[in-house]
Order: structure tokens, then sequence, then C-alpha cells
């Protein structure tokens, strides 16, 4: 257990964890590894390594990688990658300028931004700090994975609470499923539906959720939703309410093997949340990734063309799939679509389209066993898609 430092060993105590449940915290903050076994998705496709497929609509990656601002920016910065903290030629130190530049972009004052090698961890982090054996974390189902991964693997006690028929969440069934919780989440745009829970029902929640708690809102597909920049948590974060607003640069970005994230939220949930690794091994981060992250996010014009492609191609998949019939789950506002394939499982889907050379996602959803996860690609990709469709499925 020496990866927790006595601070987090004797908050964990006093939180009523065993043992056994210390353990498990400290292989959690001990290893990037664990990322992976948290968060099914990565498990998924570790375990399926290597991946011959040609089109690659798993993921929810982005098609194309970083935006030519960042690349540049990456490939300028490499030679100064010998410093742990680099500064710039103007003698200013690159993390903290990536600090400067999201509190620019998002509005959010300096001392309320957290930078991580990913969101991910931070998931993970939430429930290590917000949960214990006597408060658990309520998620909605499906949703995405970390949260409930990283409660199974701590052993606290975890809700999951079927979404609205709209197939946004049920904020008012998961405070009633479990009303002392640590930790409420809300994917905004939800994985793997894409679709939007509305911010007033997000608010409702962060109200009236018990004291000692915290609601994660996971931003990672925002950049793709129809007010952005406008309807994102921050708000929520600067009024100083119990949140921790995720964001990842692995989406529109196209940054996800660069492994760069942040959250919103208090200083003292910051502290909270670096606190169990004593704060180091968090501030730890790549510094190519940063330099690129910095010159992506004020890359407006291109953040803008790229949620306007992805837009056309996600209504391009979605006008193939209802002209053979087939029920899309949504409507989506990310970059991936739900496909009801009625009487085929996703597993089966999953070989079929395998075959073809078209890699989609597994089956994760066990209650939606005959559905899948489609991430929208380019439009090549979708047409490799929509060619293995007509091979694969008999309409
Ligand atoms: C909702 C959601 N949150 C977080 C992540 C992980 O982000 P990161 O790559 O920053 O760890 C994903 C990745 O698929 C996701 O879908």
């Amino acid at each position: 257990m020496n990866e927790l430092c006595d601070l987090a060993k004797d908050d964990l105590l006093r939180r009523g964890y065993s043992r056994r449940q210390m353990m498990r915290a400290a292989m959690m903050i001990g290893g990037a590894a664990a990322a992976a076994v948290l968060d099914p998705e990565l498990a998924w496709a570790q375990d399926d390594r290597p991946r011959p497929a040609k089109i690659q609509i798993g993921l929810n990656e982005f098609w194309t990688g970083p935006m030519a601002p960042g690349v540049a920016a990456t490939a300028a910065v490499a030679s100064r990658c010998n410093r742990y903290w680099p500064a710039d030629d103007n003698g200013r130190m690159i993390i903290t300028q990536l600090v400067k530049t999201i509190s620019q972009v998002e509005n959010v004052p300096e001392d309320h931004i957290s930078p991580w090698p990913g969101s991910n961890i931070v998931l993970a982090r939430a429930v290590l700090a917000y949960c214990s054996p006597t408060r658990g974390a309520v998620q909605a189902d499906p949703t995405y994975g970390t949260v409930g991964g990283a409660a199974k693997f701590l052993g606290v006690p975890l809700k999951s609470v079927p979404l609205k028929a709209d197939y946004s969440h049920d904020v008012k069934a998961m405070l009633a499923a479990d009303p002392n919780a640590g930790v409420y989440y809300v994917v905004n745009p939800n994985n793997p539906t894409g679709t939007m829970t509305p911010m007033a029902d997000i608010e409702w929640l962060v109200a009236n959720k018990p004291a000692g708690s915290v609601v994660v809102i996971d931003e990672a597909y925002i950049h793709f939703a129809p007010d952005y920049p406008n309807g994102t948590a921050n708000h929520l974060a600067i009024a100083g309410k119990d949140v921790i607003v995720a964001r990842t640069f692995s989406k529109i970005f196209g940054m996800a093997g660069m492994r760069l994230g942040y959250f919103m939220g208090r200083p003292d949930i910051i502290e909270k949340i670096k606190s169990y690794d004593g704060g180091n091994l968090s501030q730890m981060l790549p510094i190519p990734s940063v330099a690129c992250g910095i010159a992506s996010l004020t890359a407006s014009d291109l953040i803008a063309q790229r949620r306007k492609d992805l837009v056309e191609t996600r209504a391009m998949t979605v006008d193939f799939l209802s002209k053979r019939n087939v029920r899309v789950i949504g409507p989506s506002h990310a970059n991936m679509l739900m496909v009801d394939w009625k009487t085929k499982t996703a597993r089966e889907m999953l070989a079929a389209f395998r075959a073809q050379g078209v890699e989609i996602a597994g089956p994760r959803w066990p209650v939606w066993p005959n559905v899948s996860r489609i991430t929208i690609g380019s439009k090549d990709d979708m047409r490799g898609f929509f060619e293995a469709f007509d091979k694969v499925v008999v309409t």
C-alpha cells in the first residue's frame, strides 16, 4: 500500500474502507494499467489485439488525428522534453499555459481547473474520494463503464438506473436508488446512446443530492452537442457546487492516444481528488500532449468544422440505416449510434462485421444484448460500413 500516502490511508480508514479495499485503492492509484481494468472499453480493445480491421469504428475515437496546429506544437516542443517541466521561449511553464488556456476557453477560474492524463483516471478517483462501503455510486444504464468499474473494483455499492424513455438520465430515480450515495454519475451526451440530459435535470440533482456527495458530469462528447459552446455544466463548477465536470481531448480533438484530459470543480474538490498520491503523480503530464492540447483548444474554427463534418456523416449514416429499416436508438448528439439488430446479438454482429474488415463495438451493455454501438468515422469509413452492412445484414 506504499502508493497511498499516509493522509490518504487515514482518510480511507476513517470512511470505513477495509484492509482489502485499501489494497485495491493502492492498486488503482499505483498503476496506469488500472485504467484498462476499470474501463471495459479499453479492456475489450486490449483483449482483442491485434486489430486487423481496416475500418475502426468501435471505440468512439475521432476518425483523424490531432488538429494541424496541435501536431505542429507537438513537434516543436519535442526537443524540450529532456525537462520534466519545460518552459516555452518566453520562460513560461508549458503546463501552466494549459491551465490558462482552458480558463480562457471555458471561462472558468484557473484554480477550478485540474489537468490529468485523460479523464478515466478522474472518474476512478472520484469514486475513491467520495464513495465508501457506506456511500455508493449511482449511474445510468446503459452508460460509460469507468465509474461502475471502479465501484466494483473497490467493492463499494453500485446502483444502475435505466435511462428514461427519451434516453436521458432519470435523475429522480437515480437519487431514489441511493439517497445517500457518494457519487452520482451523469454522462452528457451519454455514451453509448449519444443522448442528452437536460441541464435543468442535472441542476435538480445537484440541488437535491445528499451532503458530502458529488455529481460527476462527464462531458467527453460535449463538443459534438448542438448547443456547444453553450450547454455545458461549467456554471455549476464556477458557482462552487459539489460537481466534477470531466473533459477529455480523446474525442473531437483526435488525441485518444496522447492521454490528456481535465476536470473543473472547486479547489477543495481538486485537492481531494489529487490527495491520494500526494498530488505528485497526477501532475506528471506528457508535455507533447499538453502542447498539442493548448494549440487545439483555441482552434475554434477547426472544432466547428469537425463538428459539422461529424453531423453530416452521422446524418448520412442514419439515413442509410433508416432506408434499410434498421432502428437507431436516439437521437444521438455525439459521434456514435446505437443500432438495434432485433434478432441478432451484438456479439454475432461484431464477428460478422469483423470478417468484413470493419470493427464495431462489442457486446458491452447487458441490458441491450442485441444492440451495437457504431462510432461515426470518416465518410469513407462509413461507406465501407454500408458495404459491409449489405453483405452482413439481410433486411
Ligand atoms: C463518457 C466517456 N468518458 C471518458 C472517456 C475516457 O476518456 P479518456 O480517454 O480521457 O480517458 C470516454 C472514452 O470513451 C468516454 O466515452
